[in-house]
């Protein structure tokens, strides 16, 4: 039959719908068109196959050949189509077999030397095949990611000839076994090299880390303000190793969000907590995401995990502007003229900057020449709403000279890990969430003070001029300090920490 159908799939977003490609045969002047909304990258497919067919010693076809990917509104980008419409053009003219093309589902880019490359979104495309019932064939190097998803049929391939023989009964293709060996142990495994560095090595900075300790006990979002050079890097980029370990289903979250980026999933991170840190350069798109066919952005890249902003106020306002929404809801929505598409991103934001724009403000060596007008206008480029949002907020000063000298020999990231650990069970026990996700009508709930605390909020509220998003915000700290001191009720200590910890919204 000079026609042949196979199913492949799109990425829209998170979702990845079925696109079944037709590919048809007639007699006519030769020509090779490829109808159904394809993208350039699809419309260079022709290239490829063309190529690829050839060497790899199979006959292209000197006819009429339509090609079309239906849905036909559905647009349809990337190369990974060009190995179903290659084997359709084998099968309309009855190269290969194709009494068997419809058990599968197939994605995959073609070298031209007929070999396969990697593709993107390898997690979310098996899932739509294993939901239908098909088998997946996919290139080699997206195999064991494709694999995470449970009880997906895999058969990874290195080349279309490889697939031709299986289809030909020859030379049957290998089913990908899941080898847990080769998943990563997570970031909390005992045994084994840590996967970040510890927090033992930074010296004194006593109240940063005890505030990065609640904020992993809690999923709080953190600011950290200081001078340059006093380790708000090096604690930004301890802190994913003091974070729980995650859960099989925040892992796979995590790795669906990964393997939609062109960098794809590496199956060594499985159940490592994302940590990102986009440079403030870093445009609109790049950090919530968007484009023509919309790809997730660094918020989303940091599901389960930690965005850390350096230099926060050199960040476009409008971009972070954009960031109050998913530090909220945990999700983006991106709109674009032709689509939309809704991310998840439920991220722990850790950001830093200088206290003023020379960033010595408060030195000791006294030597910030800043005005009070420029720094208030510094500090202004992050607005409000957004500092609202922030959980928590704290100095990091100069460690002194005495603290610097000593040798490190404060607690092992994983000493405190474990304390965050069970701080964090208390929460999922409680409330099923962290303290940090508690929406108004549950901090009513979980997180209301005893009356000495109580009576401490209220000043706190009228001397500090806090919001009423802040006063909330408070509550659910105080709430993660009693849970890391295993205390059921909030007192007025709790509540006392959990104050200091707002240091710049004071209006
Ligand atoms: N508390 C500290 N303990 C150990 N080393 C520190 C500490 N603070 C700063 N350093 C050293 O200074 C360097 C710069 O620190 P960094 O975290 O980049 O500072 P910041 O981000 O605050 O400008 C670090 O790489 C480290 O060598
Ligand atoms: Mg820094």
């Amino acid at each position: 039959m000079p026609l042949a159908i196979l199913y492949s799939r799109a990425i829209t977003g998170m979702e990845s719908p079925l696109v079944t490609v037709e590919a048809h045969i007639a007699n006519g002047l030769p020509s090779f068109t490829i109808v159904g909304l394809p993208e350039v990258e699809v419309k260079e497919s022709k290239d490829r196959v063309r190529a690829a067919l050839q060497n790899a010693q199979f006959e292209f076809p000197a006819r009429r050949i339509t090609v079309n990917l239906a849905p036909a509104d559905l647009p349809k980008e990337s190369g990974r189509f060009d190995l179903p419409i290659a084997l359709g053009i084998l099968a309309a003219t009855g190269q290969i077999p194709s009494d068997k093309l419809d058990q599968y589902e197939w994605a995959g880019e073609l070298a031209l030397t007929g070999e396969l490359r990697a593709i993107r979104g390898a997690l979310a495309m098996t899932y739509g095949a294993s939901r239908s019932g098909r088998s997946f064939v996919l290139p080699q190097q997206n195999a064991a990611e494709a694999a995470l998803v449970k009880g997906a049929v895999v058969y990874p391939a290195k080349s279309l000839l490889q697939i031709c023989a299986h289809l030909a009964g020859r030379e049957p293709l290998q089913r990908y076994e899941v080898n847990s060996g080769v998943l990563g142990k997570g970031d909390t495994e005992e045994t084994g090299t840590p996967r970040y560095p510890g927090m033992d090595e930074v010296k004194g900075q006593a109240h940063a880390k005890r505030a990065l300790e609640i904020a992993a006990a809690g999923n709080h979002s953190v600011l950290m303000v200081g001078p340059p050079g006093t380790g708000k890097s090096m604690l930004a980029a301890r802190f994913p190793g003091i974070l729980p370990s995650m859960t099989e289903d925040e892992a796979l979250e995590s790795a669906a969000m990964q393997s939609l980026s062109s960098g794809g999933f590496n199956v060594a991170n499985w159940k490592r907590r994302p940590y990102r840190s986009p440079h403030h350069t870093a445009s609109g798109v790049a950090l919530v995401g968007g484009g023509s066919n919309p790809r997730p952005g660094e918020i989303s890249l940091a599901m389960n995990g930690v965005l850390f902003l350096d230099e926060l106020p050199e960040f476009d306002r409008k971009v972070l502007e954009v960031l109050r929404e998913p530090l909220e809801s945990g999700r983006i929505t991106i709109s674009r003229a032709a689509r939309q598409a809704d991310f998840p991103a439920r991220f722990q934001l850790i950001a830093a900057m200088n206290p003023c724009p020379c960033g010595y403000l408060g030195h000791y060596s006294g030597k910030c020449r800043c005005t009070p007008d420029q720094v208030t206008r510094y500090r202004s480029k992050i607005s409000g709403p957004l500092l609202d949002r922030i959980d928590i907020q704290i100095e990091v000063p100069a460690a002194s000279q005495e603290d610097l000298m000593r040798q490190a020999q404060g607690e092992s990231s994983n000493t405190v890990r474990q304390r965050v650990e069970i701080a964090y069970q208390r929460q999922l026990t409680r409330q099923g969430k962290a303290n940090s996700q508690l929406m108004v009508k549950d901090i009513d709930k979980y997180c209301a003070p005893d009356t000495l605390g109580e009576s401490l909020l209220k000043q706190a509220i009228n001397h500090l001029n806090l919001s009423a998003r802040a006063y909330h915000r408070v509550l659910t700290v105080a709430r993660t300090i009693a849970d890391l001191a295993a205390s059921d009720g909030i007192t007025s200590m709790h509540i006392a920490e959990a104050v200091q910890y707002r240091k710049l919204d004071r209006k």
